[in-house]
């Protein structure tokens, strides 16, 4: 079944000039573009998105780092698309990913790894990360030709 996906190339991916390598991945893989914004994620939208982790030993580092330059947000849709998006990404630790994936072609390190997106295990992930970041009406719906 359809269903739709938050995906977002970090700081050091835009500062590598990665963005279009990235969207063309997903593209030719089938996946449909629903929403893109290119922005910087303040302090507070930090914390939200990434309140799970607070506490932890890398949280503050985090933080610093997706504050640190400009992000580009996007929302995919497809069959099995969150599944999808994680397999062609590779393991959140570039040196576990393997190559051919987003992770394992462009990653340097486990803080910084080129893209974020909503982990499949993490029930609700999706819609929550997708409310955080999009409004409604930034969502179009469109008919893509394979
Ligand atoms: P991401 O999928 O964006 O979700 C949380 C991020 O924390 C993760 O990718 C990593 O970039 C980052 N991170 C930094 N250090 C660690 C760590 N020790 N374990 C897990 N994630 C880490």
């Amino acid at each position: 079944h359809d269903e739709r996906t938050f995906v977002m190339v970090k700081p050091d991916g835009v500062q590598r000039g990665l963005i279009g390598e990235i969207v063309s991945r997903f593209e030719d893989r089938g996946l449909k573009l629903v929403a893109g914004k290119f922005m910087r994620i303040d302090e507070e939208l930090a914390h939200e998105h990434y309140g799970e982790h607070e506490g932890k030993p890398f949280f503050d580092g985090l933080v610093e780092f997706i504050t640190s330059g400009p992000v580009f947000a996007m929302v995919w849709e497809g069959a099995d698309a969150t599944r999808q998006v994680r397999k062609m990404m590779g393991e959140t630790d570039p040196a576990e990913s393997a190559p051919g994936t987003i992770r394992g072609d462009y990653g340097l390190d486990l803080g910084q790894n080129v893209i974020h997106g909503s982990d499949h295990e993490d029930e609700g992930a999706n819609e929550r990360e997708i409310d955080l970041f999009f409004d409604e009406e930034e969502l179009v719906d469109y008919e893509r030709s394979d």
